[in-house]
């Protein structure tokens, strides 16, 4: 009988003890992933570096694999990148993205095509070093454009035509594109792009749309391809550097982005999402925070890690950005984070280098933040 009862408490314990490793923290065992959870409501995506996807970083690939369903190139299909000189195409690190959402069945959305940033200055010259001619510039852009997705025809499902076109005040921005050509620069870069790729969804991309200002602004660009009858599916609010404070950016105006879109129906998206929790540091873009020790003790306060009252402002936040994209699920098409973990966040070097920056759902040891569960359990509440 003795023996019957210890045999029972012994199976009691190795039973718990399974249970409790079975529903640990590492990533794999995360049940269920966000992308199920929110798959009736919008595609999940990570902006993707070289590393997840060339093997260096294998536990952010596994992340990604098993979380997201959509992803973004956060660089590698950039013109720089792509087309650093004339005729000069560098394809193998986007030919392995894509390759990694295929295997995977992500939807896979190539960013960007024309945009004024970490984009060659050769594009807007001639050989006598002066700026080229309205025909010249669009015959180069039709050319990077055809070639670009020419070759992924097919297997990128989505691209960011054009990036950031707008200034803050809603005005086009005086870049070379607009200079050079006009201000049908937008219209034909969606025109060929449409003709590159007919299949391929066309998207308007910028950050600070949740300003009203600035989204009448991406108002105007869609009407004008509209009444053009131009192809365009979607406008993407990059949600870029959003803060804790409820106001930065308010539900007020980002309903109002949404709703200024579907009343034009085309989709929202939500592009480039991570959350600052770092002072606001743009008097200070460009410095590096480490050779300054007054800045780095202003502007860097979490070197050892997120005070868990600060951990748990983020979880809040994320969970109410996450309530208001639920509750207009049927407008939005995507909502993507810019970046897999905290440790490769791009907010750890901009605007200010050498900080270190918590914006995102995985921590630098790969793990589950707070926020994680908190957007998990938004998905599983009735909105
Ligand atoms: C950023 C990348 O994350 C960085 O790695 C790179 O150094 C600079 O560009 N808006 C965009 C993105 O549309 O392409 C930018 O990505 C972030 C701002």
């Amino acid at each position: 009988m003795k023996l019957k009862k210890f045999f029972q408490v012994f199976v009691f314990a190795f039973l718990l003890l399974a249970a409790v490793s079975c529903c640990g923290s590492d990533t794999a065992s995360l049940q269920p992933a966000l992308k199920d959870a929110y798959k009736n409501d919008f595609l999940i995506g990570a902006a993707l570096n070289d590393n997840v996807v060339n093997g260096n970083d294998p536990n952010a690939a596994e992340i990604v694999e098993k979380q997201f369903s959509a992803i973004t190139a956060e660089n590698v299909m950039k013109w720089q990148i792509i087309h650093p000189s004339p005729g000069d195409y560098n394809f193998a690190p986007a030919d392995r993205f894509v390759e990694f959402g295929l295997k995977n069945k992500m939807f896979i959305v190539g960013h960007t095509l024309v945009w004024h940033h970490q984009t060659p200055l050769w594009i807007f010259k001639g050989e006598d070093g002066n700026d080229v001619d309205r025909e010249t510039l669009l015959a180069r852009m039709k050319d990077h454009i055809f070639t670009v997705m020419g070759r992924y025809k097919g297997k990128v499902n989505g691209w960011d035509v054009v990036n950031e076109a707008l200034s803050d005040d809603g005005r086009l921005r005086r870049s070379k594109w607009l200079t050079i050509i006009g201000e049908d620069f937008i219209e034909k870069a969606f025109e060929f792009a449409h003709e590159a790729d007919p299949d391929a969804e066309l998207y308007y991309n910028d950050y600070s749309l949740e300003n009203p200002g600035k989204c009448q602004g991406a108002v105007r660009i869609v009407k004008n391809l509209q009444a053009k009858s131009v192809r365009i599916d979607a406008v993407g609010c990059q949600g870029q550097a959003w803060r804790l404070d409820p106001g930065s950016p308010s539900r007020k105006d980002i309903q109002n982005f949404i709703d200024s879109f579907s009343a034009l129906g085309v989709k929202c998206m939500f592009t480039e999402m991570c959350i600052d929790v770092l002072p606001e540091a743009f008097n200070n873009a460009g410095a590096d925070i480490r050779a300054n020790a007054q800045l780095r003790d202003e502007l860097n306060p979490y070197v050892d890690g997120l005070p868990n009252k600060v951990q748990q402002q983020l979880a809040h936040r994320y969970a109410e950005l996450f309530t208001i994209f639920r509750e207009n699920s049927k407008k939005i098409s995507r909502v993507t984070l810019w970046g897999v973990y905290d440790g490769t966040s791009w907010l750890n070097y901009w605007p200010v280098r050498g900080r270190t920056s918590y914006p995102l759902l995985f921590d630098r040891k790969y793990q589950p933040k707070p926020a994680f569960f908190t957007v998990m359990k938004t998905a599983q509440t009735k909105p």
